[in-house]
């Protein structure tokens, strides 16, 4: 981990784009972003086209003034290399590096992202210009980072792309025998008999091969890292000190695995776009801070582009309400960014991104949304201190791209079964609870965590099998959900009962699935042991939000969209189907094992049903917290004997946080300069950071 020169505080600012404004705005930019305290700014994300007008042609003269200017102001620079938009020239030059679709369409420039990742015309293209540009800002006393090309994603399904498929394949298995066994050709007389009959999965029939789109996305995710990689050895050539980055994007187009990339990166760094509005917003933030948290190892990472109100997807336009700016920015420094970074600095004129927001909008600086950014940057200045102190996450959430890609296949028993939506209810529960989460390796070590939740990993590896397996023997307290541990790594099916990776730490074993209609719901028992096991974990479960529990004997619970026939083969049974083909057999189950404890949860629970058991759960985990008030998201930092509590109100009332018998009673508010007493009032839609 490498972190920007020059930049010894959080860093605050977005994307500028220069090239699409007459230099006169120049000037106004850097005295705008001198008051809004702006000390980092990405240059040049998509100027390839005026950098470069005709091939081996540059015009560098307009980026020496942006760069002197921003110099002059004060404003660091991640220095970015264009070429995730290469110019018409380009595609002209080079029609057979344009991009082809799964169903054979060519595309036409006109866009952006036009490219083919395997063609080599657009390698050498993008690795020209990345030299060109090293050469000669090496030694601009602006550059603080590179920012390599822009959201890693393209997909391409044409010949180029055919030939590196099997050069991928060769390297991962060997011989075409092994790729044979691994995608199971035996079915429908797929086998393959010379690597020259392997394509890339276009657009089939029927049903496509699962592992053949599993390893593509694998393949797609190591060529895109290459693309990466190749032009950050030739930054390190010409800049050694200078760190290299790019801006990650999440989502199911996204053919890259981020926390393989992330272990290599200087810096991880993300965009961030919440889907929907209020509190929603805020769990999604939340949610993506964390991975992003998780894959730069635990440690600091930056929240490169987000919006500062409207986001334009061609969607209906979702405008941040007054303070979300703030708030949205501040959720994600709680949780480990070292600053809050927007797209774009000013709001385009013309273009098909012209209603997206800016920190300068289309009203010029006399708006709410500039003003808003300022005070963010004067708060920013004012935390560097929560700068690299530790996020305390007692919790993991396995995260693996491989069991999500492989969720995404077809042939699947049943539609709604999604991989993001089991890991976004968990972590969405704990998030209420003011239960911070990581995002774990299933194969890391776990065993600093007190609770591992592992929502439908499809896939699981072999030493990801073990690994949980050592955590429950040491003491660790596990949860699993239904769909889980089912295939290995080729996405072929453990065989002797599921979920074959994890049958013997759960004591389970499962013979059936059966899939529930969305209409249908099947009423769980939790018989008298259940009961007094939901008891003693009332104390946790109003931190959950369950509020339809109020004591022994009321506990209901009901099972939606999946059930499976399951047999005890050491676990006993926590709650039971009360109804259906499955009655009597068991739904959630317990497993001692080892010096720990295995839960199994066999069919999908509403929020609040989710909320009731994973409070059990907690419980025995030994995770009791003082419930936040409702819409408080609480997040705990720590460096050496210095903690720091974020809370943040994301509801349209004024929260009390109780601190009495905590480490906080009697610390500093950092955004007010007040001493807090036993408890902090959070205004409605703001902020309150205690140190103590
Ligand atoms: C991404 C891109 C930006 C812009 C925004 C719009 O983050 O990197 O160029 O398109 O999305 O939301």
């Amino acid at each position: 981990m490498r972190w920007p020169r020059g930049l010894d505080t959080l860093c605050f600012g977005g994307d500028y784009n220069p090239e699409q404004w007459p230099e006169e705005t120049w000037e106004e930019d850097v005295a705008l972003m001198r008051r809004a305290g702006v000390n980092l700014v990405n240059l040049g994300v998509f100027s390839w086209s005026a950098l470069e007008p005709e091939p081996g042609r540059y015009t560098f003269g307009w980026l020496d003034r942006v760069l002197d200017l921003l110099h002059g102001g004060g404003v660091r620079v991640g220095l970015a290399t264009p070429t995730a938009s290469p110019p018409p020239w380009f595609g002209r030059a080079h029609p057979d590096a344009l991009p082809v679709t799964s169903e054979g369409v060519g595309l036409t420039h006109g866009s952006r992202d036009t490219y083919c990742l395997s063609a080599p015309a657009y390698r050498q293209a993008a690795l020209r210009i990345a030299r060109a540009l090293a050469e000669r800002y090496a030694d601009h006393p602006a550059l603080a980072l590179w920012h390599v090309h822009n959201e890693y994603a393209t997909w391409c399904y044409c010949d180029h792309v055919a030939e590196a498929f099997r050069g991928w394949l060769s390297r991962r298995y060997g011989s075409l025998d092994a790729v044979n066994r691994a995608w199971t050709t035996a079915f429908w007389s797929q086998r393959y008999g010379a690597w020259e009959e392997i394509r890339p999965p276009r657009t089939t029939q029927y049903l496509g091969n699962p592992t053949q789109l599993l390893d593509f996305r694998r393949f797609l995710s190591a060529e895109l890292f290459a693309c990466f990689d190749e032009q950050r050895a030739v930054l390190r050539e010409l800049t050694p000190d200078v760190p290299v980055t790019t801006n990650f994007v999440f989502g199911e187009w996204v053919p890259v695995d981020h926390r393989r990339w992330a272990e290599t990166l200087d810096l991880v760094a993300i965009d961030h776009y919440p889907s929907a509005a209020g509190l929603a917003a805020a769990v999604q933030t939340a949610f993506h801070a964390d991975l992003a948290r998780s894959w730069a190892g635990g440690g600091p990472w930056l929240l490169m582009e987000q919006a500062s109100s409207t986001v334009n997807t061609g969607q209906r336009l979702l405008a941040k309400a007054p303070g979300e700016l703030a708030r949205h920015s501040l959720s994600y420094v709680a949780r480990g960014s070292r600053g809050a970074m927007f797209f774009q600095w000013r709001a385009s004129r013309g273009g098909a991104e012209q209603y997206h927001a800016a920190l300068v909008p289309h009203a010029g600086p006399d708006s709410r949304v500039f003003r808003e950014a300022t005070e963010l940057g004067a708060l920013l200045g004012r935390l560097a201190e929560v700068d690299g102190a530790r996020v305390e996450a007692p919790v993991a959430i396995l995260w693996d791209a491989e069991a999500w890609w492989a969720l995404l296949g077809p042939g699947l028993p049943a539609p709604d079964l999604r991989y993001l939506d089991a890991l976004a209810a968990a972590h969405r529960t704990l998030w209420r609870a003011g239960v911070t989460v990581d995002f774990a390796d299933p194969e890391a070590d776990l065993r600093g965590y007190r609770l591992v939740l592992v929502p439908s990993l499809y896939l699981t590896s072999d030493a990801a099998s073990v690994s949980v397996r050592r955590y429950v023997e040491g003491g660790g307290h596990l949860m699993v959900w239904y769909f889980s541990g089912i295939v290995d790594v080729d996405a072929r099916v453990r065989l002797g009962g599921y979920p074959g990776a994890f049958r013997d730490v759960l004591g389970v074993r499962s013979e059936e699935f059966h899939p529930l209609p969305p209409t249908v719901a099947v009423p769980l028992r939790v018989p008298e042991a259940g009961v007094s096991s939901v008891s003693s974990a009332l104390g946790a479960l109003g931190a959950l939000g369950a509020s339809s529990v109020s004591g022994i004997g009321e506990v209901q619970l009901t099972g939606r969209m999946w059930s499976e026939h399951i047999h005890l083969e050491g676990a006993s049974a926590f709650a039971s189907y009360a109804a259906g083909p499955l009655a009597g057999l068991p739904a959630v189950t317990r497993h001692g094992y080892g010096a720990g404890s295995a839960w199994y949860l066999s069919t999908g629970l509403d929020d609040a049903d989710l909320a009731t058991l994973l409070g059990a759960v907690l419980a025995e985990a030994g995770l009791r917290r003082v419930p936040p008030p409702p819409g408080v998201e609480l997040v705990h930092r720590r460096s050496g004997g210095t903690r720091w509590l974020f809370a943040l109100n994301h509801g349209d009332e004024a929260r009390v946080v109780p601190l009495a018998g905590t480490a906080f009673a009697g610390g500093t508010d950092l955004v007010t300069a007040e001493v807090t007493g036993d408890g902090v009032t959070v205004p409605a839609g703001g902020v309150a950071i205690v140190r103590r």
